[in-house]
């Protein structure tokens, strides 16, 4: 990247670069986007323009500041070209497009994906006199060699130095990346877990000061393995029931999925500050569908409170060829915030448990309820809702065991194409939620795979479903989100019509459903044209004068 040229438009000051390709990269000032289109989910977070895949750098600040770097080329629709892209929020549903954040230096180079930290003690020396200083950890690809670099905030993460004696790790492969950072109080270290992706291995390495780093271990041949390790994550999480708080190791796999492509598996376990012990060594992977590849967890959370999880909603099989609306040339969404805890509930003794962050800042009205569904259906229009976006729970109690029958069924169909969206359950099967993307016309790809299912969860006689339909993705959550699932589909037509539909319950089997509109999070941001500008305030200024994403003064 060389600098072409400096210019002043107005009070804000930006240069173009000109990078791989021709097209000018801004630097000092956010892009601009149109979040208005059929396929733009409303809720969930997409970039401005052009191509994103990972989520990178996820940390939270001291003032309660949610940091959301993404694997970004702002030149085109398809991966290249990678930069680190950053947007920033209060609640993780209303998201305030930052510049630009970390650029390569050439075009050969890529800034390929990596973490973030807060060091608040400056172990790194790069903060004498502030608390707040960040640094992020990423790995520099080249044509010769993948490097895991270094670079310094000041300002709170908005923009970075690259330090001087970069890299900071180096063993001449072309296959070494991915470096994500905690701190481990008990040894007074940081620790790093990076990806020897095709020798699928893990690497712990330990630093005392984010420059040197030391191999500590390695975590080999576990789970699955599909055709490369990459994106791991090392990230305490509480056990359901218990005061422990357990480590669980998060490996990415690419490809090779079981469901074709990538997908997350996780191991729980524990660690000593150097090795991670997996308590066996069955690959668990918490969604059952296929787009939940490279999920990060936010750096900073409290110890001991669930830690909260944001994924790329793709998979590499297709990621590249989706439909993306005419005028808007994006491509790409993250997953729905997550919370996330262990507990023991299916015989394997550890699952994942998921659901949405806190959506209560994005909900409408509500729109439907029927506490006594029986063996009926609720229809429902929903096409008033300006987002498009919906949230609903149907809670089932008093399901028998023994010789249980019934279904419970939910499908979103739109009005002009009769295109629909559709899942459901069979209360007395093994296997017994499915969902069904294949009756949606606007994208068919031999990868883009229609159907899937999950195992039977049903405890207690209850059972709950909770789903988050938004424009061009579905999330699913059965029972509390001990399972879940991440759909995209792209319709001809906008999806305005839902009918959920109970039948053949046994006697005394009770439905309930509760069905709210919610507000697009990026309609509130936008000016008179549509337009969200995000934070165009200049580089450097303080977080205490930055404006935030109501436009009141923060
Ligand atoms: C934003 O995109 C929509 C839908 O593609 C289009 O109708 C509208 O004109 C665009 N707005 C601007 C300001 O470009
Ligand atoms: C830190 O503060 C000291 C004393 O005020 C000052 O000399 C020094 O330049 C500051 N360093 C940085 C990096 O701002
Ligand atoms: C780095 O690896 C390449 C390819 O394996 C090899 O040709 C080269 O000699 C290595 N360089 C160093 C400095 O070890
Ligand atoms: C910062 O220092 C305090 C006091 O020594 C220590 O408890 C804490 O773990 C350190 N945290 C980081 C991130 O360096
Ligand atoms: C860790 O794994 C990497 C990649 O396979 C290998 O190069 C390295 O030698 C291993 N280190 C140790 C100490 O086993
Ligand atoms: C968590 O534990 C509590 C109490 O032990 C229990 O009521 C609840 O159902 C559990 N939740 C999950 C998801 O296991
Ligand atoms: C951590 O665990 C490894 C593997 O079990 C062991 O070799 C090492 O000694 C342990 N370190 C500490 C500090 O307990
Ligand atoms: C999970 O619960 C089962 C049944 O209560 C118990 O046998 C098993 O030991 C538990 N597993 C773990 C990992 O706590
Ligand atoms: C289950 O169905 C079988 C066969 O119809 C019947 O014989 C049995 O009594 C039923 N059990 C219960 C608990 O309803
Ligand atoms: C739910 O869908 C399944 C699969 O298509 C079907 O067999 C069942 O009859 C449906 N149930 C209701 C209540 O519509
Ligand atoms: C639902 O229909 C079944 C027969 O298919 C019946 O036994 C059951 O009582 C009905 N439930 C309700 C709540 O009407
Ligand atoms: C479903 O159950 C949950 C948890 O008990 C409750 O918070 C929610 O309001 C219920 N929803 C419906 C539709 O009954």
């Amino acid at each position: 990247m060389t600098i072409a040229s400096l210019l002043a438009i107005g009070a804000i000051a930006f240069a173009v670069v000109r990078a791989q390709g021709s097209a000018p990269v801004p630097t000092g000032v956010p892009i601009a986007g149109n979040y208005t289109g059929a396929l733009r989910p409303q809720i969930h977070f997409s970039p401005p323009e052009h191509f994103m895949n990972d989520p990178n750098g996820m940390f939270i600040d001291a003032e309660g500041t949610y940091h959301l770097y993404y694997q970004y080329n702002p030149t085109d629709i398809v991966a290249g070209n990678q930069h680190w892209g950053h947007a920033t929020s209060k609640d993780l549903y209303h998201w305030e497009n930052q510049q630009i954040a970390i650029f390569p230096d050439t075009p050969e180079e890529g800034i390929f994906s990596g973490s973030a930290v807060v060091d608040v003690n400056n172990t790194s020396g790069f903060f004498p006199n502030q608390t707040n200083g960040v640094v992020a950890i990423y790995t520099l690809n080249t044509p010769q060699e993948e490097t895991q670099e270094i670079a310094y905030s000041t300002d709170g993460g908005y923009t970075f130095t690259k330090y001087s004696g970069n890299p900071v790790i180096s063993i001449n492969s072309t296959q070494f990346r991915d470096p994500k950072v905690i701190w481990h109080a008990p040894t007074s270290k940081w620790v790093m877990v990076v990806s020897y992706a095709q020798e699928f291995t893990i690497g712990i390495f330990t630093s005392s000061n984010l420059k040197q780093w030391t191999h500590a271990s390695n975590f080999t041949n576990q789970g699955l393995l599909g055709l490369q390790y990459e994106c791991p994550n090392m990230v305490t999480i509480p056990m359901n029931g218990t005061n422990e708080l357990m480590y669980v190791l998060m490996i990415s796999i690419n490809p090779g999925a079981p469901q074709g492509g990538s997908i997350t598996q996780y191991f729980p376990g524990s660690f000593n500050g150097t090795h991670f012990t997996a308590v066996d060594n069955a690959a668990r992977i918490a969604d059952f569908g296929k787009d939940n590849y490279a999920g990060q967890f936010f750096y900073g959370t409290p110890d001991g409170q669930p830690p909260i999880f944001i994924a790329w909603a793709s998979n590499w099989e297709y990621s590249q060829v989706v439909p993306t609306g005419p005028l808007e040339n994006w491509r790409s969404a993250m997953s729905l915030p997550r919370v996330n805890t262990l507990a023991n509930i299916t015989r394997t003794g550890y699952d994942l448990v998921s659901l949405p962050y806190d959506l209560s800042t994005v909900y409408d009205t509500q729109i439907a309820k029927n506490s006594s569904l029986g063996n009926g259906t609720l229809l429902l229009d929903y096409s008033t809702v300006a987002s498009g976006a919906v949230y609903f729970e149907a809670n089932v109690t008093g399901i028998p065991t023994i010789n249980t029958t019934g279904t419970l069924n939910f499908t979103f169909t739109s009005s002009t194409t009769g295109e629909s969206l559709r899942g459901g359950f069979f209360f007395g099967g093994d296997t017994p939620f499915w969902l069904d993307r294949g009756k949606i016309g606007g994208f068919d790809n031999p990868f883009f795979t229609d159907k899937f299912s999950t195992n039977n969860i049903i405890s207690n006689g209850k059972f709950q479903l909770q789903g988050v339909i938004d424009r061009s993705i579905f999330e699913v959550f059965l029972d509390g989100g001990i399972r879940s699932a991440i759909a995209t589909f792209f319709p001809e037509g906008p999806l305005d019509q839902l009918a959920i539909s109970a039948g053949d319950l046994n006697p005394g089997v009770k439905v309930s459903v509760n069905v709210w509109g919610l507000k697009s999070a990026w309609a509130a941001e936008a000016n008179s044209n549509g337009t969200v500008t995000g934070n165009s305030t200049t580089a450097g200024n303080s977080t205490a004068s930055r404006r935030g994403i109501y436009g009141k003064l923060e």
